[in-house]
């Protein structure tokens, strides 16, 4: 990959205006591409068509559709892992055999959907109760990464489909995190799910363990089991912390964690809005897949999204990308999509274990809009390191009564893409002082400060209603953008070995926090802050 051809293609794209380039009125049309119920608007770049051009190029000698095509056939892409990649199997309701080392995996797919579909039926309508007999009222997934960030981010994202118990999340080791969620729980009601693919870590068997003594504190000990299920592949490890087998779910170690929300680790999810409605959540991926599948990379929208990112990030650049989605509803997703992002393409070395040609993932960072309007776009409009910015607005809200808010929602989202496009020359910024009343010296002192600079590059996400099914297609657009990015990046997305380290030190420091190790062997400054730790009481 010539990387450094794109670098020179953006440098000498810097000196373009988007707002000039889009006064030739077909750059919008041109520069967006839309599938199924998403639209997505990439003309506020400095893209040209020649630079879009080369960057096909790229994705086509990058080999990228003939690895989409292996992945999807199960070929074992991950490869520092022996594994096959086949999330999108979990949602495959229409498709045909998916063949993993000659078996086909849909029969267990779709035999482990049914089962949680009776499962969730069973605890919505009341047939599935605790043991004392009561129904379960709330359910507590406790999990982390991929096993919380996705049901966490689609359960809130899909608050107007919940007909089912409330659903709560507890993730952090931090024990504040699990107290302050179970404090207002009656045991006696609740289901606690554990997920977790491997059922070993730390930070979920601790609180699995805590919220097991929790229940047992109320229903006994002997009846605690009847309180939990377990999302994971590990079922000798469930059937040792005692979930009896037919309340756990697994599922194959070719579903990574941060692509898992699609099967069992979705469970919540599925609890809170019904199977029918996660069979929509479900198709709307499928949906998705089916166009990443067969869309020339021009009408392909992870292909372009993914293009625009390479253009910003290898391209121009630009270390972060800020993600902006204006519903409240979405303000996981920025979350879900750092892990989904920055644990996928966040790597240093190749697949053939060469060191990367070029810079690979950026930082991935983001809130709802109109918060961050009031917070850290101040920077994104006038720091001095632009931040290709990705906003994504729905046309439409839930609350017909709140129409007026959804329009102001609108109009925020399009006016700061425009904002950052157009920016305020130091002319207009005199011309407003001078408005103000202000004059010479104190005029030019104040002008400059109310200059943006412009020319700051946006995308734009429109959906029609985050009803199931567009959620789908949002998250899997996402998931196949990192696909796509990491496979022209040569790097394999789907392992995440860079977490493991600090794992294992955390292991071994636990005995000396807890004094019941000696602290020689630690660097000074880690042995100075286990010092100061102590001195304040811990
Ligand atoms: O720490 C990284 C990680 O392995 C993630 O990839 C994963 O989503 C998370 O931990 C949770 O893992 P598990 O589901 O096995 O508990």
């Amino acid at each position: 990959m010539d990387w450094d051809a794109l670098k020179s293609a953006a440098g000498a794209a810097k000196p373009r205006r988007i707002a000039d380039l889009l006064k030739d009125e077909s750059r919008a049309p041109e520069f967006s591409v839309s599938a199924g119920d998403l639209f997505f608007d990439y003309s506020k770049t400095t893209m040209s068509v020649e630079d879009r051009t080369h960057l096909v190029g790229m994705y086509q000698a990058a080999g990228v559709a003939e690895r989409r095509d292996a992945m999807f056939a199960g070929a074992k892409i991950n490869e520092t892992e022996g594994r096959a990649v086949l999330h999108t199997a979990l949602r495959n309701l229409d498709g045909g055999p998916v063949m993993v080392d000659g078996q086909d995996v849909m029969p267990g797919v779709l035999d482990t959907l049914s089962r949680m579909a009776d499962f969730s039926e069973g605890v919505r309508s009341g047939a599935i109760t605790a043991p004392g007999g009561g129904r379960f009222t709330d359910i507590v997934n406790i999990g982390i990464g991929g096993s919380d960030l996705g049901p966490a981010m689609a359960t809130l994202a899909l608050a107007p489909y919940h007909d089912g118990p409330r659903c709560h999340f507890v993730s952090n080791v931090d024990g504040a995190h699990l107290y302050d969620v179970v404090q207002d729980l009656n045991p006696g009601a609740t289901l606690v799910i554990v997920a977790s693919k491997t059922f070993t870590t730390i930070e979920t068997m601790t609180n699995a363990i805590s919220a097991r003594d929790w229940i047992a504190g109320k229903v006994g000990a002997e009846n605690a089991g009847g309180h939990f299920a377990a999302l994971s592949s590990a079922v000798d490890k469930t059937a040792a912390f005692g979930i009896d087998p037919s309340r756990v779910f697994g599922f194959e170690d070719w579903v990574g964690g941060r692509y898992s929300v699609w099967g069992p680790i979705g469970l919540s999810l599925m609890l809170a809005i019904g199977p029918e409605a996660f069979r929509a959540f479900l198709r709307g991926g499928e949906a998705m897949d089916r166009h990443f599948r067969a869309a020339d990379p021009l009408d392909n929208i992870p292909v372009m999204l993914a293009l625009t990112g390479i253009w910003h990030h290898q391209g121009c650049g630009y270390a972060t990308r800020a993600v902006l989605p204006y519903e409240q509803r979405l303000s996981r997703l920025p979350a879900y999509l750092q892990q989904l992002e920055m644990e996928s393409n966040g790597k240093s070395v190749r697949i053939d274990g060469s060191p990367a040609a070029t810079v690979t993932g950026p930082i991935v960072w983001g809130e709802p809009g109109t918060n961050g309007q009031h917070a850290f776009y101040q920077l994104i409009h006038q720091g001095t390191a632009p931040v290709p910015c990705e906003f994504m607005v729905g046309a439409t809200g839930h609350h017909d009564e709140l129409a007026h808010h959804h329009q102001l929602l609108v109009a925020n989202c399009l006016a700061q893409a425009e904002a950052l496009m157009l920016g305020r020359s130091l002319e207009a910024a005199r011309a407003l002082m001078q408005k103000a009343g202000l004059t010479g010296a104190e005029l030019e002192r104040q002008a400059c400060h109310r200059v943006f600079p412009g020319n700051r590059p946006s995308t734009t996400l429109v959906y029609p209603k985050l009803t199931p099914f567009v959620l789908g297609q949002i998250i899997a657009l996402y998931e196949h953008r990192v696909f796509v990015e990491g496979a022209m990046l040569g790097i394999n997305s789907y392992d995440q070995w860079g977490v493991e380290l600090g794992k294992e030190l955390a292991v071994k420091l636990q005995p000396v926090v807890a004094g019941e190790a000696e602290n020689g062997t630690l660097d000074a400054s880690t042995r100075q802050l286990l010092d100061a730790i102590r001195a304040q009481g811990g």
